[in-house]
């Protein structure tokens, strides 16, 4: 499941390396979480949103001044712009450089420069040779590698027209850490004197499978790596918005970068759409894995609770209207209107889409009633082989949602290892139980949140109050003993999504996280409740077994077997929630050519780091 939360998106899988490229804000620092100096917790202590225009990871190389200005917009989309004023006297190298996203990491590979600019003073008289653009060190200044536009004689920065530039810079040094910037820079001899404007700098290193604006390649590789088959996206609340106006719009997500405004995400920083629903495609093809995706279901929450606020029930027409022209967009073909704007962003090739969920957690809201089910029947009427997933049903709320046959309940569950444990049975017999007939379920968030021990829950303060920072290998436990009880059924559970999946341990908004990283790509670490969901996704049956045990029942261990057909293979995943070791022998009433086995075990019980394969 992904959303942008803890600058998982911008700052995160989303390859551009330059942080506020198109002024729009994000990226600052305040607050900071023990051992984590700088990183950033939205909390009420820390009230201070990071929205633009702002100039923040931008800084002047040489005697210039730099600015903004509103008078040179680039698009409607991108009004502000940078100004950087060169004085007449201004000598040697003059220009400005980024910061990165808490960073750049600076590797052999290819990163692929480009940026708008404009001048519009008279004195640009057409001597300027060449603009250099060049990956240094923050701490020694040292470059690494550089690259050069040049200008031919009589030429300049176009005088009043914007102009898009690109290079590229190969690199083949790397940098002893992430501490490094990307400059850009003139000779002060060739533009003193001069004002120019630039807006949307961006700088991609190699991407997952080398899509342009696409995903950062270690952290596609990690999604991929782990055996996902499908993505859920782009929300979470972060799909909501804090108002209706700013909730996730798809249409403002696609198209030219030129053409995305960007948004006020929900987690307390600014979102710039360059990952958009495009974007989410694409990823999803590119590592053959299907889309879910989550659509507007006319709720925002409130930025001062959960309240939020509901389009009103005559008004659903809209949100309806949106949503199947949404669909459209990734599943119509060239002839209708929207698969035609989709082909003209360059995907002719209409995208597979199996699962749509309408909304968001709205057990937080009263109308998902109305909503729901007139929603249900729109898009239903419209692509009947989509299964429609619901955010809500009866279980924690006082109120009615019908789910019908053929439909499903993405439920959600941050708890403590007890709580999983006991969960163990509890779609064992849910469809019978809960009158659901042919609903299926798909646990669309879980993770163990708190560790709690016999004498009731530990609360961990750090970094938000009562959340474990990581996933311990307590966490996994639990967490697989939980993912157990629905592989056992698989008649019932038919997904299961960790959340949230990635965090910037700059910029925390929640933990604990799937994948936790920083720019430094040698410092992203794989958790362990990563390392379990790998074992149970790579592992993978077409038919449950039945297992009959000859002594002791589940607890402490826990166990699901199931064969695979087309391999011949049989898998047997067992827990062991105890403390000790316990001795277990397998028999198999078929015959077997050999036996492999992995066990995910922690340093402090081993001595040894995880031990998978
Ligand atoms: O995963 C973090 C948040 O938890 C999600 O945005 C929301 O759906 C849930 O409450």
């Amino acid at each position: 499941m992904h959303e942008d939360i803890s600058h998982s998106g911008d700052g995160g899988i989303y390859g551009e390396a330059l942080v506020n490229r198109a002024f729009q804000g994000s990226g600052v620092s305040v607050g900071s979480v023990a051992g984590f100096p700088g990183s950033y917790v939205q909390d009420s202590e820390n009230p201070i949103l990071p929205f633009g225009p702002v100039m923040t990871g931008w800084h002047p190389i040489g005697d210039v001044s730099l600015s903004l200005t509103v008078l040179h917009p680039l698009s409607e989309a991108l009004p502000v712009v940078m100004e950087l004023d060169i004085p007449y006297n201004a000598t040697g190298e003059i220009g400005f450089y980024n910061e990165g996203w808490w960073g750049i990491d600076v590797r052999p590979g290819t990163y692929n420069v480009s940026f708008y600019a404009k001048s519009d003073e008279p004195r640009s008289n057409g001597t300027l040779s060449k603009i250099d653009v060049s990956l240094r060190s923050n701490l020694t200044g040292e470059t690494f590698s550089s690259s050069s536009i040049p200008f031919s004689p009589g030429n300049n920065i176009s005088s009043f027209e914007w102009t898009q530039y690109s290079t590229q810079i190969v690199n083949t040094a790397t940098a002893p850490n992430s501490n490094n910037t990307f400059a850009l820079t003139f000779d002060a001899s060739e533009v003193a004197g001069n004002t120019y404007y630039f807006n949307l700098l961006s700088l991609f290193p190699e991407t997952f499978k080398n899509r342009p604006n696409g995903i950062r390649k270690d952290l596609g590789e990690a999604i991929f790596d782990m055996g996902s088959t499908f993505l859920r996206f782009p929300g979470g609340n972060n799909l909501e918005g804090y108002s209706v106006e700013q909730r996730w719009k798809w249409n403002e997500t696609i198209g030219p970068l030129t053409d995305r405004p960007g948004r006020v995400g929900d987690w307390g920083y600014y979102n710039t759409n360059g990952l958009g629903l495009l974007e989410y495609l694409e990823y999803c093809e590119d590592a053959n894995i299907e889309p879910l995706l989550a659509v507007y279901a006319g709720y925002s929450l409130d930025i001062y609770g959960q309240a939020g606020v509901s389009f009103p029930e005559d008004r659903m027409n809209e949100v309806l209207e949106d949503i199947l022209n949404e669909i459209e967009y990734v599943t119509g073909d060239t002839g209708t209107k929207y698969g035609a704007l989709r082909a003209s962003h360059g995907h002719p090739e209409p995208f597979k889409l199996n699962y749509i969920e309408i909304g968001n957690e709205d057990w937080f809201s009263s109308t998902y009633p109305y909503r729901f089910p007139y929603l249900y029947s729109g898009i239903k009427q419209a692509y009947p082989d989509i299964t429609l997933i619901s955010t809500a049903w009866n279980e924690n709320i006082d109120y009615n949602i019908t789910i019908p046959a053929g439909g499903m309940w993405d439920t959600h569950h941050y708890e403590e290892p007890s709580f999983f444990l006991k969960q163990f049975d509890y779609f064992d017999n849910w469809q019978e139980n809960t009158n659901n007939t042919n609903v299926t379920v798909f646990i669309g968030e879980y993770s163990v949140f708190q560790v709690d021990t016999p004498d009731g829950v530990v609360n961990y303060s750090m970094p938000l109050d009562t959340h474990i920072f990581n996933p311990k290998l307590l966490a996994a436990i639990g967490e697989g003993v939980y993912l157990i009880g629905a592989e056992r059924n698989p008649n019932v559970v038919k997904m299961t999504a960790y959340a949230p999946s990635f965090v910037n341990l700059n910029h925390i908004n929640w933990t604990p996280d799937l994948v936790a990283f920083t720019a430094n790509h040698d410092e992203t670490v794989l958790s362990a409740s990563y390392r379990m969901q790998q074992l149970l996704a790579r592992f993978r049956g077409t038919e449950t077994l039945p297992v009959t045990t000859t002594s002791g029942d589940f607890n402490p261990l826990w166990w699901v077997a199931a064969i695979n057909g087309p391999s011949n293979s049989v898998y047997f995943k067992v827990v062991n929630s105890g403390n000790n070791s316990i001795p277990l022998t397998i028999n198999l009433d078929v015959s077997y050519s050999s036996v492999n086995g992995t066990i995910l075990v922690s340093p402090a019980r081993s001595k040894r780091d995880f031990r998978c394969g």
